[in-house]
C-alpha cells in the first residue's frame, strides 16, 4: 500500500483509539482519551499532516481514510459519553442493578402502628380538619379568647375572608368536640377514639419539637370513668407500644380543657435515665398530657356531666416514634436524608 512508505499505520491508529475509548470508565478518562486520539498531538493529526509527501492519488486515499476513522473516533466517543460512564465509577453494582425501593416514612409507620395498638385496646379511629375555627380549636376546649393558656399554643392564622377566625390547629384536642358534638347530635354517646393527626404550632425546631408534628388524641366518654382508668389505659399502652420493662409516670399538670391534668413521660431511652442532651439531662421525656374532661368542655357540647364523665389525653407521635428507636434529634425527620430514612 502507497501510504505504508510514509510509516502510517492507520489500522493500528483506528484500532488503539477504539480500544482506549471503550476502555476510557469516567467522562474524565474519556475527555483525556478524546484529546489523545483526536486533538492537536494525536496520531491521527500527525498523520494528517504527513499526507503532503504523498503522491496526489495516494493523498486522497490515504486522507479519506484518515477521515473515516476520525469520524469513526468521534462517533464512538460520543456513544460513550451517552452511556452515563460517569455513574459507574461511584454507584455500586449492588446499586446500580438493584432499582431503589421506597418505604413509608418511619411518623407514618409509628402512627400506623399506635392505630393498631389502640384499635386493639377498643378504640376506633376518627380523623378531623387541620384548619379550625377558634371555637374548636381553643373556645369549645375552655381556652376562652385572651386566655393564658393562648400562650402555648401559638400558630398560623388564615387569612380567608372569612368573619371566623380560621387557624392551623395546634392541637389534635378539637377533634374530641367534633366527636361529642356528632355523638350528642346522632345520640350515639359512649366515646373510645383515638383520633391521630398534623399539629402546628409556632415553635423553633430542636432536639424535641417540630413546628409541623404530628399527635394522636384519645377520648373515652361513658358512665363511672375514673382517673383510674386514665392511668389503666396509659400504662397498658406504654407496655404495648414500648413493651415492658420502660418506666412512664404521671405528674401533675394544667391543661384548660381537663381537671385533674398530668403530663405523661418515660424514661429518656437515650440516656435510659441518666440525662442527656435530648432530656435536657432531667431522664425523662414529656410525651402528651392527659386528664379527665373538664365539665365546662361537658358544657359547651351539651353532654349532662351528672351522667358521663370521661378522660383524654394527647401525645406526639413524632415523640413517641423518637423514643421508641432512641433518635437524638427529631430533626432528623424532616431532612430527608436517606441515610436516616432507609434505617427505618
Ligand atoms: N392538647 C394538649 C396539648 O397538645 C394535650 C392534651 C390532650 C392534654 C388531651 C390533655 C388532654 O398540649
Amino acid at each position: 500500500m502507497v501510504t505504508d512508505n510514509l510509516d502510517l499505520d492507520i489500522d493500528g491508529i483506528a484500532r488503539d483509539g477504539e480500544a482506549a475509548i471503550a476502555g476510557a470508565r469516567s467522562t474524565d478518562a474519556l475527555a483525556q482519551v478524546e484529546t489523545g486520539y483526536l486533538g492537536k498531538r494525536s496520531a491521527l493529526t500527525r498523520a494528517h499532516r504527513k499526507l503532503g509527501g504523498l503522491s496526489p492519488d495516494a493523498r486522497k486515499e490515504a486522507g479519506q481514510r484518515l477521515n473515516d476513522v476520525r469520524t469513526r473516533l468521534e462517533s464512538l466517543t460520543e456513544a460513550r459519553r451517552a452511556d452515563r460512564l460517569d455513574l459507574s465509577e461511584v454507584i455500586p453494582e449492588a446499586v446500580r442493578s438493584a432499582p431503589a425501593r421506597g418505604h413509608l416514612h418511619l411518623v407514618t409507620q409509628a402512627r400506623a402502628e399506635l392505630e393498631d395498638v389502640f384499635v386493639s385496646m377498643g378504640f376506633t379511629v376518627a380523623e378531623g380538619p387541620e384548619a379550625e375555627s377558634d371555637w374548636y380549636n381553643f373556645e369549645a376546649l375552655n381556652i376562652p379568647p385572651a386566655h393564658p393558656a393562648r400562650g402555648m399554643y401559638d400558630t398560623l392564622y388564615l387569612d380567608i375572608g372569612e368573619p371566623e377566625t380560621v387557624l392551623l390547629r395546634t392541637h389534635t384536642s378539637p377533634v374530641q368536640i367534633h366527636l361529642m358534638e356528632k355523638a350528642v347530635r346522632d345520640r350515639t354517646l359512649p366515646i373510645h377514639a383515638v383520633m391521630p393527626g398534623k399539629c402546628f404550632r409556632l415553635d423553633t425546631p430542636d432536639a424535641r419539637h417540630l413546628p409541623v408534628f404530628n399527635q394522636i388524641e384519645g377520648l373515652v366518654v361513658d358512665r363511672d370513668i375514673t382517673f383510674g382508668d386514665l392511668a389503666g389505659t396509659i400504662q397498658i399502652f406504654t407496655e404495648a407500644y414500648f413493651g415492658a420493662g420502660i418506666q412512664s409516670r404521671l405528674r401533675p399538670a394544667y391543661f384548660p380543657f381537663t381537671e385533674p391534668s398530668a403530663e405523661y413521660e418515660i424514661t429518656c431511652t437515650l440516656c435510659l435515665g441518666e440525662g442527656c442532651r435530648t432530656c435536657s439531662h432531667t431522664g425523662w421525656i414529656e410525651l402528651g398530657g392527659c386528664g379527665m374532661v373538664d365539665p365546662a368542655v361537658f358544657a359547651a357540647v351539651g353532654i349532662d356531666w351528672s351522667e358521663w364523665s370521661g378522660f383524654a389525653f394527647g401525645f406526639g407521635i413524632d415523640r413517641l416514634a423518637q423514643m421508641r428507636h432512641a433518635i437524638p434529634d427529631m430533626r432528623s425527620f424532616m431532612e430527608n436524608d436517606i441515610r436516616f430514612l432507609s434505617q427505618f
